[in-house]
């Protein structure tokens, strides 16, 4: 056994059994949906199994589930089917999107645009370009997250290939006006291809690639309450997008693996469901989300709250500074009282890096460090708020009272 499976084991020991359990992770691994968890197994056990390309009764039907949960997904989104690709996540369709438009790039342009907050699957793919030759420009974002659209607009010109700016920010929840962008990027020179990674705002806010005017769009199934193993590209008919992995054949152009068929129907039935519930998971998100953040503005000392208020906030969002902690500790303290929270990003938690899209709004380092992200859901109940905010106010006190960085110090 590794020295770090024998560390996590005794955590994990250590914890005894919380009296309560508050999942508010769902940013780095989604809670699933009941009905979306029963449509996945009901594949591995009755019809979606086999590998859709087989000729054979087993694959037919794979095939024929494959085509129903990619209709349900383009329709969501306001697509033809022949527009979706599907990959196992959102990671994999960014990369896909960034790397594979350059690939295919016919008309010499050697400019990338994204904002500074972008994910790191969309930032990293743009920094391995750099390596190619490529010019990348990240545009500034002002103190809530929004894009600066004067500098955006400047930077475009006959040169730039690709922009890519999510719909909604996933540690801030910031909700672009993606629609205004594509139009004052497009009005710069048309032939600009506009990605908008949509991992957080399919489910939470109107998405419809038609309205919006994007040309790629990016989706992750666990971010909208499905299984993990699934994320998504929605290809604008006519954008030349080149694969960047090759191996088997399969239904997709673009990822030559196996199709999950199981994770792709739960990701649909998950869509459906968001689909026909829209206003009232939304609402229900909304009140939970304004519920924690102003029970802790109102009841813990030197806090800030990162990113925007009301309808220029995604749902399910809540981002908060607690001064004069570290983020590490408040994780691992309301880990211990069975409350689960992420520090700053995922992405920068593993490595204790403050986190960009933070510094990016003008967060000192200090801020960023002690800044917890929490998401709310639908499955949440105001029971399950009031009790993390039991636990938070409490924890922090904790914390602080046996600090090192002190207040004033
Ligand atoms: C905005 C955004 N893009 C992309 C991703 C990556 O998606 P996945 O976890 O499916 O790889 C995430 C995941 O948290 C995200 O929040």
């Amino acid at each position: 056994m590794s020295d770090i499976v024998r560390g996590v084991k005794d955590l994990i020991k250590m914890h005894g059994k919380p009296v309560r359990e508050v999942y508010l992770d769902s940013e780095n691994s989604g809670l699933i949906l009941p009905e979306a968890l029963k449509e996945m197994i009901n594949c591995y056990e009755a019809v979606g199994f086999g590998h859709p390309s087989i000729t054979h009764k087993v694959g037919w039907e794979s095939y024929e589930k494959l085509h129903v949960s990619t209709k349900i997904i383009a329709d969501f989104i306001g697509a033809s089917i022949d527009e979706i690709a599907h990959f196992h996540s959102g990671t994999e369709a960014n990369n896909v999107a960034i790397l594979g438009v350059a690939k295919a790039n016919r008309n010499g342009r050697k400019k990338i645009v994204v904002s500074s907050i972008e994910h790191l699957s969309v930032i990293f793919p743009a920094e391995e370009l750099q390596k190619h030759g490529y010019s990348l420009v990240k545009v500034p974002v002002d103190s809530e997250g929004f894009v600066d659209v004067d500098v955006l607009s400047d930077v475009i010109d006959d040169d730039t290939l690709l922009v890519s700016i999510a719909a909604v920010n996933h540690e801030i929840g910031t909700v672009q006006d993606i629609k205004g962008l594509v139009e004052v990027v497009k009005d710069k020179s048309s032939e600009v291809i506009f990605h908008t990674d949509a991992a957080d705002a399919l489910g939470k806010v109107e998405f419809d690639v038609g309205k919006l005017g994007v040309d790629l769009a990016t989706f992750s199934s666990h971010k909208v309450y499905g299984p993990k193993g699934a994320g998504a590209l929605y290809i604008r008919e006519g954008v030349k997008v080149e694969p960047i992995i090759f191996g088997q054949l399969s239904t997709q152009r673009l990822w030559p693996g196996i199709e999950n068929v199981p994770a792709i129907a739960g990701f649909a039935k998950a869509l459906e469901v968001m689909r026909n519930n829209f206003d009232e998971y939304t609402s229900k998100m909304r009140f939970l989300r304004d519920k924690l953040i102003d029970g802790i503005l109102e009841s813990i000392d030197d806090v800030i709250l990162n990113g925007p208020r009301g309808d220029r906030r995604a749902p399910d969002n809540v981002n908060v500074s607690f001064l004069y902690c570290e983020g590490e500790a408040i994780t691992v303290e309301l880990s211990t009282r069975g409350i689960y929270v992420s520090s700053g990003s995922a992405c920068t938690s593993r490595i204790l890096e403050p986190s960009h899209v933070l510094l990016a709004i003008g967060r000192k380092y200090e801020e960023a460090h002690g800044s917890i992200l929490m998401k709310v859901t639908p499955m949440h109940n105001a029971d399950d708020i009031e009790y993390a905010l039991v636990q938070l106010r409490e924890a922090i006190s904790r914390i602080r009272s046996i600090s090192p960085i002190k207040r004033g110090v």
